[in-house]
């Protein structure tokens, strides 16, 4: 950095030529700095106390009154003047770093990105959209309901009143408040069924929904059970539905997910709000339906994913529909399970496990 201009002048036409020579060569410096370092040794040099300015500001006192003048407001000027590209110049070296770039650096737009992560759906939620797409197909509506229900809908309406020995067959989560009777009216539903009642309640026949949602058990977890899990209830009722539409909905369903190779099958079961129940089972991933020494089956060969009947009369009669001009299907599903046989994942407790080891396989 020059510094040249040290010495005092002694008149007031050197004092303007030097002024002069002052402001060309500060701004001449001025625009090659890149450092806010070298910016304050250019501001020291020309603008600080000991700087070239000032220096010959404080000489103007030897000056005559009218040179004075003149050539003080001269160099106020060129003071400013100086202030204000200094600043210009601060600001450019302050973006110039944000951006990264310093001068001697530059963008090599050769080189590869960074790969952005993208997100996906848990396993269970590409599952459920499968199940319900599978369903759409066949005519049947996607619908919703509570995951914190009432005993009216979870139990009576479907056939199970108070007392009754079938309320074991379900693990309750009771929600802790009584009413006036003492009894506790609320729960975590244990399954998709009360929506059955909820929806003939709420439209007359014909119905065609399905209701994919969260069921919750007070039991024991194991690689088949958890204590919270999905389920897609599903339920059909109109004139004359029989129980081949229910065998060709739930085989067709099958067909859908698992490819027309996979066997399945149906066994009477008991459900106290259908008649005849059955449940649906479909062969053993693991030992492909062997069963020998199968833990994931038990040594059955099957895997049950549902149960499903025939509407009760006594549900159709409990919402007000006549049993004797309607009949209807219902079953209910249990898609970790069904997504354990189709991507052979032998323990139901990964899905909630939040390892992403297992979940960005999906
Ligand atoms: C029921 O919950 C009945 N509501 C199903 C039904 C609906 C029958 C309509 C008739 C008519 P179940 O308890 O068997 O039934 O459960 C149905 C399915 O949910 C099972 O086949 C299984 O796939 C799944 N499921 C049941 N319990 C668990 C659990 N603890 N963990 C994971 N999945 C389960």
């Amino acid at each position: 950095m020059s510094l040249s201009h040290r010495c005092t002048p002694v008149n007031s036409l050197s004092l303007s030529n030097t002024l002069n020579e002052i402001e060309a060569s500060a701004l001449y410096e001025l625009g090659s700095l890149k450092s806010e370092t070298e910016l304050e040794n250019w501001r020291l040099a020309y603008l600080g106390r000991r700087g070239s300015l000032t220096t010959v500001l404080r000489g103007l006192k030897d000056l005559s009154e009218a040179d004075r003048k003149e050539a003080g407001s001269k160099a106020n000027k060129i003071k400013s003047q100086l202030e204000i590209a200094l600043t210009e110049a601060q600001t450019r070296v302050k973006l110039s770093h944000l951006s990264g770039l310093s001068g001697q650096e530059s963008i090599d737009v050769t080189r590869p990105g960074r790969p952005s992560t993208a997100g996906r759906f848990h396993p269970l939620t590409q599952m459920i959209r499968e199940i319900c797409d599978a369903f759409i197909g066949m005519g049947f509506q996607v619908i919703e309901g509570p995951e914190v229900e009432w005993d009216h809908y979870n139990f009576e309406l479907l056939n199970i009143p108070k007392d009754h020995p079938a309320r074991d067959m379900w693990n309750t989560l009771w929600i802790d408040y009584s009413d006036d009777t003492g009894h506790r009216p609320m729960l975590l539903r244990t399954h998709t069924s009360p929506m059955q009642a909820r929806t003939m309640e709420s439209k007359g026949p014909p119905v065609r929904v399905i209701v994919p949602g969260k069921c919750y058990r007070y039991e024991a977890t194991d690689a088949t059970h958890e204590w919270h899990f999905y389920q897609i209830e599903g339920l059909a009722v109109d004139k004359g539905i029989t129980f081949s539409d229910l065998k060709g909905t739930l085989y067709e369903f099958a067909r859908r997910i698992f490819g027309p190779e996979r066997k399945v099958r149906f066994r009477c079961d008991y459900f106290p709000f259908v008649e005849p129940g059955v449940d649906m089972s479909v062969d053993c991933f693991a030992c492909d339906g062997r069963g020998t020494g199968c833990r994931i089956c038990r040594e059955s060969g099957w895997l049950e994913i549902l149960g499903a009947g025939m509407v009760h009369p006594r549900v159709l009669e409990g919402v007000g529909y006549d049993p004797e001009v309607y009949t209807g299907f219902a079953f209910g599903l249990g898609p970790e399970r069904i997504a354990m046989l189709k991507y052979g994942i032998e323990d139901i407790r990964l899905f909630y496990s939040n390892d992403l080891r297992f979940l960005s396989q999906f």
